[in-house]
């Protein structure tokens, strides 16, 4: 067969596929349109500029309740968890060997450890906390990292506000992309 003829082949078959796929859609209806209330429930990005954050304020000294009910089982009393993932505090990035990763010693953004405690912890109930729940636990878990005092008001504004150790530990390489 020439490249030509091949060429050809090719290209009804796709046609066919394209037909087909098209059809499908068509007739196939799948599943039910996502509501705006739906979609909220993922719209949950809060950004080291303070974007995102929903309203409300805690102190660490309220966050003691929540973190030992509902987060001490898997990150132990003291935040130095029951395995090597769910270790929050310690460590030291300038450490000679493989550095202990944690909230403290790792993570750039203050901002980061409100979003992620609230998208995905506690790991046995993702989301089941009120927004002020995860401002208060954020704030003890920095406390546990000595990185603000007990009865330090965390918010929106504060919480960005805070240098984390590692702050300046990453190359920003967002111009590359
Ligand atoms: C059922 C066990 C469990 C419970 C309860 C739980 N966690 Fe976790 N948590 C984990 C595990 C496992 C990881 C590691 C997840 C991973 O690496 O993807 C983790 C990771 C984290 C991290 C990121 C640590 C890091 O340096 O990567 C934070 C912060 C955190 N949890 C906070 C909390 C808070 C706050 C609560 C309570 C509201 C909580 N967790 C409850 C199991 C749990």
């Amino acid at each position: 067969m020439s490249m030509y003829r091949k060429l050809l082949v090719l290209l009804s078959a796709g046609a066919c596929l394209y037909t087909l796929t098209v059809g499908a859609q068509e007739t196939v209806r799948l599943g039910t349109p996502v509501t705006e209330e739906q979609l909220e429930g993922f719209d949950l990005i809060a950004e080291p500029d303070g974007s995102g954050f929903p309203s409300g304020s805690g102190t660490a000294r309220q966050g003691q309740a929540v973190y030992e009910a509902r987060c001490a089982a898997c990150h132990a009393l003291d935040g130095s968890g029951n395995s090597g993932a769910t270790v929050l505090v310690g460590g030291d990035m300038q450490s000679e060997g493989p550095p202990l990763k944690t909230v403290g010693s790792f993570w750039p953004h203050a901002s980061t450890v409100f979003d992620f405690i609230r998208r995905a912890m506690p790991a046995d109930a993702p989301k089941s906390l009120s927004n002020i729940e995860v401002y208060q636990v954020t704030a003890y878990v920095l406390y546990l990292n000595e990185l603000v005092d007990l009865d330090a008001v965390i918010n929106a504004e504060t919480l960005n506000a805070i240098v984390m150790p590692n702050a300046d530990g990453f190359i920003d390489q967002s111009h590359l992309h």
